[in-house]
C-alpha cells in the first residue's frame, strides 16, 4: 500500500556554513526520502533556516548589518551549497516568516488556555555594556569544578561538568570582556510535567531507538522541569502577545518552523495542509543529530499535543561526525565546509562515503580521508563504474552499438542477483545504509566475477554473438546495481540512464532488463579520487 510521508532535517542556524557535520544529517535523510519516493510512496521533504536568537542578533551587529539581511544572505548560501550535494527538499523556507509567527502564537495561546503556561520572576546576568541579557554561551569564566580558566556558562570543557553560569568564578560578558551582573525579570515558562505521561505513551510506540528511550528515561527519573520560553529584549525573534517586551525563546519557534515550511509549501502548490499535520493520513518523520534529542522527544511532542496537531511518527537520531578520529576544529584545519568539499572533491562521492558508514544507531562516524579516498575508489570506481566504462566501449566499438539477450549462464546471475532486492529495500527503510551499501558492492563483485571470467574483449575477436551476450548481462548487472544505489548518487544514476539509453530507473522497473536494444557511446561517469587532492578539503 502506497504511503505518505513528511520528512523533516533539523533547521540549521543561520548565522554559519553548512558543514560536514550538517551534512551527515541532509544526507542521511536526503537518501531515505529518495528511497521513499523511488519505491512508490508520497513524501514531502521539509527544510528551513533557524534564524532567531541573540548569537543571529549579535552576529549582524558585528557585521553592521540587519539580522533580517544577515539570514536573508545566509537562506541563499545555505540553499545553495545543499543542493550542490544533491539534497532536494521539496520546501526549503525561514523560520523568520509570517506562517511561523502566527503558528508560534497559536500554540502558545493554546497552551496558555489549556494553564500549561506559569510566569515567575528571575534573575539572571545581564551586561550593563552590551545592554542585554547573556546566554550561558556569552559567558565565560572559571569553571568551578576543576578551576580551569575561560569556560563557558554552562558547561566546562576541560572537565565535562555542568553547572549555572551564577557558579562560575569571575564571570564576563565573551563580547565585551566586561563582568555583568545580576538582573530580575519576568520569564514565561512551560509546564512540561503536564504532559509526561502522554509523552510515555508517544516514545512507547516505537519513536525512537530503544537506546535513545533509555537515555530519556534518566531525564524522566529526574523529573521533567518547566521550560523556560520567553527571553528578554533586545532580542530577534517573535514578540510574545500580550507582552510588551519578551520574545519567544528561539527553541520555541524553531520546530513550529517545521509546521510553518509545510503551511508555505502547501499554500504554493495547493496541497492540503490538515491532511499532513492534522489527520492521520501522513506519517511525520524526523532526522536530528543526537546532541537535539531532548528539543524533539520532550519539548516538541508537548508542544503539539497541547496545540492539536499530529505527533511525530518517528525521530531519528544520528550521532556526531568526527574528522580524522577527531571533533572537527577550526585551528585543525578539520573543519571541513561544504563549500571547500564541494570546490575540490565529488559530492556524490561524499553521498557514497556518508551511506557506507550511516546505520540507525547514535554512535559517532568518521570522516577519515585516507579511508574516503580508498573507500570511494575501491567500491564507486573500481566496483561500479567500471563495468559501464569496460563494456560500453566493447559495445560501442566492437558489437555494432547493441545490446542482445544474456546467455543462459547471465540470466542465471541477474536472477541471482535479483534475489537481494528485498533485504537492500529492508536495510534502507531501517536506516541501516552501511549495511545496504555492503550489499549492494557484493552484487557489483559477483558482477565482475562473471564478466572477468568471460572475457568478452577476448570473445569479440573470437565469437561475437557471446560476446554480445555477455555485455548484455553485465550492462543489466549494472543497471540493476546503480538502480538500488539511486538514493544514494542519484546523479551518477542518471548518468547511466543517459548512457544506457534507458527509461528512470524505479524501484519497481529493476528487473525490467534491457534487451535488444541500442546504448549510447560510453563517457566518464566518475573519476578516480587522488588522495593528494583530497587533502586540500583540509588546509583550505
Ligand atoms: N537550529 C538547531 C536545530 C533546530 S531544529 C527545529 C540546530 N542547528 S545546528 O545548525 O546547530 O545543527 C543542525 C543539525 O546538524 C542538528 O541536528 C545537529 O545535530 C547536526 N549537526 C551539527 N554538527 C554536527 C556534527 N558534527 N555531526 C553530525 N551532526 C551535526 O541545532
Ligand atoms: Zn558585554
Amino acid at each position: 500500500m502506497q504511503k505518505k510521508l513528511l520528512v523533516t532535517s533539523a533547521l540549521p542556524y543561520a548565522n554559519g556554513s553548512i558543514h560536514l557535520g550538517h551534512l551527515v544529517e541532509f544526507i542521511q535523510t536526503d537518501i531515505f526520502v529518495r528511497f521513499q519516493k523511488h519505491i512508490g510512496n508520497t513524501c514531502v521533504y521539509i527544510g528551513a533556516d533557524d534564524t532567531h536568537g541573540t548569537p543571529i542578533m549579535l552576529s549582524a551587529q558585528k557585521q553592521g548589518i540587519t539580522p533580517e539581511a544577515l539570514i536573508e544572505k545566509t537562506h541563499g548560501e545555505h540553499f545553495h551549497d545543499l543542493t550542490a550535494f544533491g539534497i532536494e527538499f521539496d520546501h526549503y523556507y525561514t523560520t523568520h516568516s509570517e506562517e511561523n509567527r502566527v503558528l508560534s502564537e497559536f500554540i502558545y495561546t493554546e497552551a496558555q488556555k489549556k494553564g500549561a503556561i506559569s510566569d515567575k520572576e528571575i534573575e539572571q546576568f545581564f551586561c550593563t555594556h552590551c545592554a542585554i541579557f547573556l546566554p550561558d554561551r556569552f559567558i565565560r569564566g572559571t569553571c568551578p569544578h576543576c578551576k580551569a580558566p575561560d569556560q563557558y556558562g554552562d558547561a566546562c570543557e576541560k572537565c565535562s561538568s555542568t553547572y549555572s553560569p551564577e557558579e562560575l568564578g569571575d564571570p564576563q560578558c565573551s563580547q565585551c570582556q566586561h563582568s555583568p551582573v545580576l538582573k530580575k525579570s519576568q520569564h514565561y515558562f512551560f509546564k512540561l510535567s503536564q504532559f509526561g505521561e502522554q509523552i510515555q505513551t508517544w516514545l512507547n510506540q516505537d519513536t525512537v531507538k530503544p537506546e535513545v528511550k533509555n537515555k530519556l528515561q534518566e531525564w524522566f527519573t529526574q523529573g521533567l522541569r518547566e521550560w523556560d520560553i520567553s527571553r528578554d529584549a533586545p532580542y530577534f525573534g517573535f514578540k510574545i502577545p500580550g507582552t510588551a517586551d519578551k520574545y519567544f525563546y528561539v527553541w520555541m519557534d524553531a520546530p513550529v518552523g517545521y509546521i510553518a515550511s509545510t503551511l508555505h509549501w502547501c499554500k504554493q502548490t495547493g496541497a492540503d495542509f490538515e491532511s499532513i499535520w492534522k489527520s492521520p493520513d501522513y506519517e511525520i518523520h524526523h532526522f536530528i543529530g543526537k546532541d537535539i534529542l531532548y528539543f524533539h522527544t520532550l519539548f516538541w511532542p508537548a508542544m503539539l499535543m497541547v496545540s492539536g496537531f499530529n505527533l511525530p511518527t518517528k525521530v531519528n537520531v544520528h550521532g556526531f561526525l568526527t574528522v580524522n578520529g577527531e571533533k572537527m576544529s577550526k585551528s585543525r584545519g578539520t573543519f571541513i565546509n561544504a563549500k571547500t568539499y564541494s570546490d575540490h572533491l565529488n559530492p556524490e562521492l561524499l553521498r557514497y562515503y556518508f551511506a557506507s558508514k550511516l546505520t540507525s544507531s547514535v554512535e559517532d562516524l568518521d570522516f577519515n580521508i585516507d579511508d574516503f579516498v580508498f573507500k570511494v575508489n575501491a567500491d564507486v570506481v573500481n566496483k561500479v563504474v567500471n563495468i559501464g566504462s569496460r563494456l560500453g566501449a566493447i559495445v560501442t566499438k566492437k558489437l555494432s552499438g547493441k545490446l542482445t539477450q544474456p546467455d543462459p549462464a547471465g540470466e542465471h546471475l541477474l536472477v541471482q542477483l535479483s534475489k537481494a532486492i528485498p533485504a537492500i529495500h529492508k536495510a534502507y527503510f531501517e536506516l541501516e545504509y552501511a549495511h545496504a551499501m555492503r550489499h549492494i558492492m557484493g552484487l557489483a563483485d559477483q558482477a565482475n566475477v562473471f564478466i572477468d571470467t568471460q572475457a568478452p574483449w577476448n570473445l569479440a575477436k573470437t565469437d561475437p554473438p557471446l560476446a554480445a551476450a555477455v555485455c548484455t548481462t553485465g550492462l543489466n548487472a549494472l543497471r540493476l546495481i546503480i538502480g538500488l544505489l539511486k538514493p544514494v548518487c542519484p546523479h551518477l544514476a542518471k548518468g547511466v540512464e543517459g548512457f544506457l539509453n534507458c527509461d528512470t530507473i524505479q524501484w519497481e522497473n529493476l528487473t525490467h532488463w534491457l534487451t535488444d536494444h541500442a546504448i549510447m557511446p560510453y563517457e566518464h561517469l566518475a573519476q578516480r579520487v587522488d588522495v593528494t587532492h583530497a587533502k586540500a578539503v583540509l588546509k583550505s
